[in-house]
């Protein structure tokens, strides 16, 4: 196990060796003490998840870390549980379809070793994060997609089932009858489950399972399966996973930030602050409409979160339990 003395030796080295200014470092030092979860030594192990749902799958990952599991397993588990809720809109095969009624599924994840493995536009697969998995462990590859993805799924123990579903089917059709065929960004049509976890050896991981945005164009991808702006691990520093507007992410390459920011000394909840400032601030394309969201956890099971605006939640489970925290946010009303 690591010790917090060993942490902040790093954290020490990593911010010297910054070619800061006397101030910014202690700037930096300052931040990373100002964190309002830091519980004064090392928190593990922890699985913390985007969302309400992701709440109440963190159970799954905590049955694993709890009794002394991965933190790749606990988070593999985790998003499996959430794919597996056929009543999810934006996770799995029960979710909505794109605007051609084809469910296309994305996910990744990435273990302490720095391994990762992820799967995009993949259909009729229930379990795209362990297809991920496979493609990290079974493959020389990172990304595999559609038809291949598929194919590599289902010649490695994985089946076909129907999608959409008969209610997702439902609201496809009344969306055809209201909109002009024209995709949406929007506060009810983007819930990523990203998932990160610090298991009992001081191991880092993280997950991210999703169906995008609802009635995207045929053969959109967004964030989530990609490595650095849906999901990060760097098992020295962090783990992050961002929700939300998966094209605002992706531009800034959302979690790689985050997880950086943590290496100069940020908190996790400034780091995922600073990334949501730099999308408001800089983005082309970024309008109120959109929510992004962040989640971190550093190597002391130290977490936060932050969002562009109102309304992001995670859930935490630790050993003091498990519970569902409303993210600080940017953007008024
Ligand atoms: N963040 C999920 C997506 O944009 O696809």
């Amino acid at each position: 196990m690591k010790s917090r003395r060993s942490f902040i030796k790093k954290l020490g080295l990593s911010v010297a060796a910054l070619p800061l200014a006397g101030s910014m470092v202690k700037a930096a030092t300052l931040e990373s003490n100002a964190d309002e979860n830091d519980q004064g030594g090392i928190n593990q192990p922890i699985v913390i998840s985007t969302w309400p749902f992701g709440k109440i799958a963190n159970q799954a990952g905590w049955d694993i870390l709890s009794k002394g599991g991965t933190a790749l397993d606990a988070v593999e588990s985790t998003a499996r549980f959430v794919e597996a809720d056929l009543s999810q809109k934006s996770v799995g095969l029960g979710a909505l379809p794109d605007r051609d009624g084809f469910v296309t599924l994305d996910a990744c994840i990435m273990d302490e070793k720095g391994n990762c493995g992820s799967v995009m536009f993949l259909e009729n697969i229930l379990h795209p994060i362990s297809v991920a998995r496979l493609v990290m462990e079974k493959t020389p590859h990172i990304q595999l997609v559609g038809e291949g993805a598929q194919q590599f799924a289902l010649n490695n123990g994985h089946t076909k089932h129907d999608a959409p579903t008969e209610s997702s089917k439902k609201s496809w059709e009344d969306w055809k009858k209201k909109n002009n065929y024209e995709p949406q960004h929007g506060l009810d049509n983007h819930d990523t489950i990203g998932v990160v976890a610090l298991d009992k050896n001081g191991n880092l991981s993280g997950a991210c399972t999703t169906s995008g945005l609802a009635y995207k164009m045929h053969g959109r991808v967004g964030d989530s399966p990609i490595i650095g702006a849906g999901l990060f691990v760097d098992n020295e520093v962090g783990a992050a996973t961002a929700t939300g507007t998966g094209e605002e992410v992706i531009r800034i390459c959302g979690t790689h930030l985050v997880v950086e920011l943590m290496r100069q000394g940020y908190s996790p909840a400034n780091a995922c602050k600073e990334a949501c400032n730099r999308i408001i601030k800089k983005s082309p394309k970024y309008n109120k409409d959109m929510i992004i969201g962040f989640l971190a956890l550093n190597k002391k099971g130290e977490y936060g979160a932050y969002s562009t605006k109102k309304g992001f939640q995670y859930g935490v489970y630790d050993n003091s339990g498990s519970v569902l925290k409303d993210a600080a946010f940017i953007e008024k009303e």
